[in-house]
């Protein structure tokens, strides 16, 4: 049995497909994107996350893909600052601690109670880069 060349193509192109589909599976199998950021949770961050979300901080800010961007992404945020800075900036924040200029103002969070202000702070303390990425 003889093939036309219409046949070969197929052929050919269908092992094209299967090696480079093999190819790439190799390559997702020996090296899956690094884990970037992470959540080290706790009962205490679980608390500082209730504040989070009860006071909307989510209606400006991301974290792992969840909220909006009128302020910056706060994934890895713990690994940038600490707890004292995060209390502070809280109370009294100021603009420009961003690369990036944003049209919203971060809205000062003073009339919460220290325990609240803390608990953020936990929270936010909690979301870091990861050590171990991959
Ligand atoms: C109205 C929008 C808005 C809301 C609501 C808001 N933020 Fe922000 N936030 C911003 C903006 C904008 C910035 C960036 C300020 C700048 O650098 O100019 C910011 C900055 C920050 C930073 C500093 C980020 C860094 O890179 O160090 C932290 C931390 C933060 N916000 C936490 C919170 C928390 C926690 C809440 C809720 C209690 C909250 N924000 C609510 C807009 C908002």
């Amino acid at each position: 049995m003889r093939l036309s060349a219409g046949e070969w193509i197929v052929i050919v192109g269908s092992a094209l497909i299967v090696l480079f589909a093999g190819v790439v599976g190799t390559l997702i199998f020996l090296k899956p994107p690094p884990i970037q950021f992470e959540y080290i949770e706790t009962a205490v961050t679980r608390q500082g996350e209730a504040l989070y979300r009860r006071e909307g901080c989510l209606s400006c800010h991301e974290i792992f893909g969840n909220g909006a961007s009128y302020g910056p992404s706060l994934d890895g945020v713990g690994s940038k600052r600490d707890k004292q800075w995060l209390i502070n900036y809280l109370k009294s924040p100021r603009q420009g601690v961003s690369p990036k200029p944003y049209r919203l103002k971060m809205p000062p969070y003073n009339h919460l109670p220290e325990n609240e202000l803390d608990l953020l702070a936990e929270y936010l303390m909690a979301l870091r880069v990861a050590s171990n990425p991959g």
